[in-house]
């Protein structure tokens, strides 16, 4: 068996761990003119690299979004499968209570507040004023939702189909997303970049969540419209923003998230890639398919993921 690896990451460590798991492969970073692998291991590849490794089995994508992958030209019978999980699930929870928290203990204003030696007292919260609405309840928004609700806030989740979550009013379609807007202060992107979700949070949408709302997206940027966000945080109907990923990555020097005063950016770090829980993860499925067994994770082309 030979398994490709193309991915712009130092590739070193990953060819060790797979090797150690499957012994028996022969596992290369991939090349112009490389011999045709049995599996491709990828993250951000070259059209080349589809052009050339026609041989193909399946195609295993670093991530969890396939955004990126489907724009490539393959064969339309070649399975794409995408990462379930495998360590992202967590960080994405840390990283969506961090900033739920930050935001609603006011966190940002006693650091402004230390500045000047101000010692002053804000109000005591009340959750029931911040309810959580996760678009996407997908595996990482499940588990977003999940340790959300730990910390007692009402949550709210939308989906393309009907899903049920214990504790989640749960709102599905393009039918419920008015519902689920106008229940929602804090908002939680967890989507996948599609052609039915790109743009998806713009002037219109952001404008139904309730007053002095709240987006933390870690998603993709292009399910944002940034002028219609940056207009709603100016007038003040939209309270601040924590944001992951934009447009363009990195975000440009020059782009007005850098310098607004209640927006954090952090450098698409919301769910890093796990080595080690990639590696088992991809090495289980192709050991299966292998075998013949189905395996989970396959992406629905037609669906977008
Ligand atoms: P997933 O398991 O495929 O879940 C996607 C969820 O979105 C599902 O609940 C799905 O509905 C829903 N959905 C899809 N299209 C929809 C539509 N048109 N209307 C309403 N709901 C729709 O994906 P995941 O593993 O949770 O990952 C979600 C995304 O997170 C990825 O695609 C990626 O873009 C992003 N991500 C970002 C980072 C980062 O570091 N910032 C890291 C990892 C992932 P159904 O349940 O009905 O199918
Ligand atoms: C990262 O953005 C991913 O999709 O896994």
């Amino acid at each position: 068996m030979r398994i490709s690896f193309c991915a712009q990451t130092d590739p070193a460590p990953w060819l060790a761990a797979l090797q150690q798991h499957l012994p028996q492969a022969q596992v290369d970073v991939w090349h112009s003119g490389a011999a045709r692998a049995d599996f491709a291991i990828v993250w951000a590849a070259p059209q080349q690299f589809f052009d050339e490794q026609t041989a193909l089995q399946a195609v295993f994508n670093m991530g969890a979004g396939v955004d990126a992958l489907l724009q490539r030209q393959m064969r339309a019978d070649l399975p794409i499968v995408r990462l379930n999980d495998a360590g992202m699930g967590v960080q994405m929870a840390e990283y969506v209570c961090h900033a739920l928290i930050r935001h609603t203990r006011d966190f940002a204003l006693f650091e402004a507040q230390a500045q000047h030696g101000l010692w002053q007292e804000p109000p005591v919260l009340d959750r029931a004023d911040f309810p959580v609405g996760i678009l996407g309840l997908g595996v990482l928004g499940e588990q977003v939702a999940r340790a959300v609700q730990h910390f007692g806030f009402p949550i709210l989740g939308w989906s393309r189909t009907a899903r049920q979550l214990d504790g989640v009013r749960c709102f599905h379609s393009q039918a419920q997303l008015e519902a689920f807007l106008a229940g929602t202060r804090v908002l939680v992107n967890l989507l996948p970049l599609t052609p039915q979700t790109e743009n998806l949070l713009n002037r219109d949408t952001l404008s139904q969540l309730e007053p002095g709302a709240y987006l933390i997206n870690i998603a993709r940027g292009r399910h944002v419209v940034d002028e219609d966000l940056l207009s709603l945080l100016d007038s003040g109907q939209m309270a601040g923003a924590t944001l992951d990923v934009f447009r363009t990555e990195p975000l440009p020097a020059e782009h007005p998230f850098w310098r607004h005063p209640r927006v954090t950016v952090t450098p698409h770090i919301a769910g890093r890639t796990v080595l080690q829980d990639t590696v088992q993860q991809i090495v289980a499925k192709i050991q299966a398919l292998q075998k013949g067994q189905p395996i989970e994770g396959v992406v629905d082309r037609a669906r977008g993921y």
